[in-house]
């Protein structure tokens, strides 16, 4: 089981506010190909600041794609994202380090070295920014982070012996070990049961009371999204169809967003079939 099966069920929705914070990232008319692949097709929103926003569609549909630019890893054909006003994409090298060094990122697997213990995965962002801090420090600021995380006292573990749930946890301890302005997640669920998701949801939901940063949750569940996210926005064939407060855009009238809901959003993973309202993506 995966979260795909999970369910809407009764969920907790964020109430919208009047305004949204000023953006911490703003996405401006940004187009992206792969040779005749259109995968963004003018793409403009804003990211507030202090705020969850979920970038949600099928799989296939250029949410992956949305990050890269985020992080100034793949240029845009044409538009822009500023991060922290940044452009990402034309800023020279130490302006974009520098912003690079304000975000922190969970990758869909992980990406933690197995052959590394729990802790030195943690600290590895550390040795390579502030490699002057002490052993004793960076211990510290890793055995902390881990207890933010729900993972006191593993440093020693080895990764290889970690559950999936647990990769991801550490995984995000070290995506917050500079601490980060922003956080970026790729698909927080995937490759989780149920309630290992929910679990990630709630941590997720835990973490911004606690260190109030603006997080990015790019996923395909739709549930995980509404549970975590006050903004969302909905990419579909390479279009923004929705953006707002998660309240409102429950409410949205697009067909398209209309059914992504009303069949709990589950959509297939790469390589599924699509479902039977949706033409299939990707
Ligand atoms: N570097 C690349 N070169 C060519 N095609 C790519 C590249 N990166 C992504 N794509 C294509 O762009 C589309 C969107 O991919 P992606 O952003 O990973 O989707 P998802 O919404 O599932 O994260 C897919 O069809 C993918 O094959
Ligand atoms: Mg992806």
């Amino acid at each position: 089981m995966g979260a795909e099966d999970r369910e809407l069920g009764v969920l907790h929705v964020a109430p919208a506010e009047a305004e949204p914070p000023p953006p911490l990232i703003r996405i401006r008319g940004l187009h992206k190909r792969f040779g005749a692949q259109v995968v963004l097709d003018g793409v403009s929103f804003d990211i507030p600041e202090g705020r969850t926003t979920a970038i949600i569609g099928p799989s296939g549909t250029g949410k992956s794609v949305m990050l890269k630019h985020i992080v100034g890893l793949i240029r845009p054909d044409e538009g822009e994202v500023l991060c922290f006003g940044t452009d990402m994409a034309r800023a020279p090298e130490p302006d974009l380090y520098a912003a690079r060094r304000r975000i922190g990122m969970l990758f869909q697997d992980g990406a933690l070295f197995d052959s590394y213990s729990v802790g030195d995965n943690v600290a590895f962002p550390l040795l390579h920014h502030a490699p002057r801090m002490s052993e004793e420090e960076r211990r510290a600021k890793v055995n902390e982070k881990l207890a933010l995380v729900g993972l006191p006292g593993i440093y020693d573990r080895a990764t290889a012996s970690l559950s999936g749930g647990q990769r991801k946890r550490v995984g995000l301890a070290r995506a917050i070990i500079m601490e980060p302005e922003i956080v970026l997640f790729d698909e927080p669920n995937s490759g989780l049961d149920p309630i290992t998701s929910d679990a990630i949801d709630q941590l997720i939901c835990d973490m911004k009371a606690a260190l109030g940063v603006t997080f990015v949750v790019i996923t395909h569940d739709i549930v995980g999204a509404v549970r975590v996210a006050d903004y969302i926005a909905m990419l579909y064939q390479g279009k923004l169809i929705a953006w707002g407060p998660t309240e409102r855009v429950l409410r949205g009238e697009h067909p398209v967003l209309r059914a992504f809901f009303q069949r709990n959003l589950v959509l297939p993973g790469a390589g599924g079939s699509g479902l039977p309202h949706l033409p299939h993506i990707g």
